[in-house]
């Protein structure tokens, strides 16, 4: 009798760790989220957070007034139809837009800004969160 009730024991203890570690598991790769560069808004807007990053990091060559003349000939950011061809990955390179492949410095691709310093993790997160989400004009 004790020895049947030790062996339940065990079983029981055996069974509840068991369920114990399976629940972590899928609770861990229901939760997991790869680190964040920094805080994303839950919907990013083309007018509060991209406009500001390409009027300050791409338009001293990408904007209307440059575009043909000296810096650019294939990309008026000011034209929001042109900009959104070169953030739409399908028209990109392995489905990786030109957008996202330039900001990124992926291989293939040619790094922008254009001879400037890399823009910052958050900045790249918050242009691919808009890539993601179609890139809308928001
Ligand atoms: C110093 C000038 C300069 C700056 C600043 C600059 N670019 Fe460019 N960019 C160019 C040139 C030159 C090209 C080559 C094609 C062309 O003539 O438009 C280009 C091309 C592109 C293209 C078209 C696709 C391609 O690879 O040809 C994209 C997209 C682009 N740049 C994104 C950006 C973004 C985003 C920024 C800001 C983060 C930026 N660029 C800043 C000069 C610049």
């Amino acid at each position: 009798m004790k020895l049947y009730i030790s062996f339940r024991l065990r079983q029981t203890a055996t069974i509840f760790l068991g369920t114990a570690i399976a629940g972590l598991l899928a609770a861990c790769s229901y939760t997991y989220e790869p680190p964040r560069p920094c805080d994303l808004p839950v919907t990013v807007s083309y007018q509060a957070h991209i406009l500001p990053i390409l009027k300050e990091q791409c338009y001293s060559c990408h904007s209307a007034d440059k575009y043909k003349t000296e810096t650019s000939s294939t990309l008026n950011m000011e034209d929001f139809a042109s900009l959104k061809y070169y953030a739409t990955p399908a028209n990109g390179r392995d489905n990786v837009s030109y957008l996202i492949g330039n900001i990124r410095h992926a291989p293939g691709f040619q790094p922008m800004p254009k001879d400037g310093q890399k823009l910052s993790a958050c900045e790249i997160a918050l242009i691919q969160a808009w890539v993601d989400a179609g890139a809308p004009e928001n």
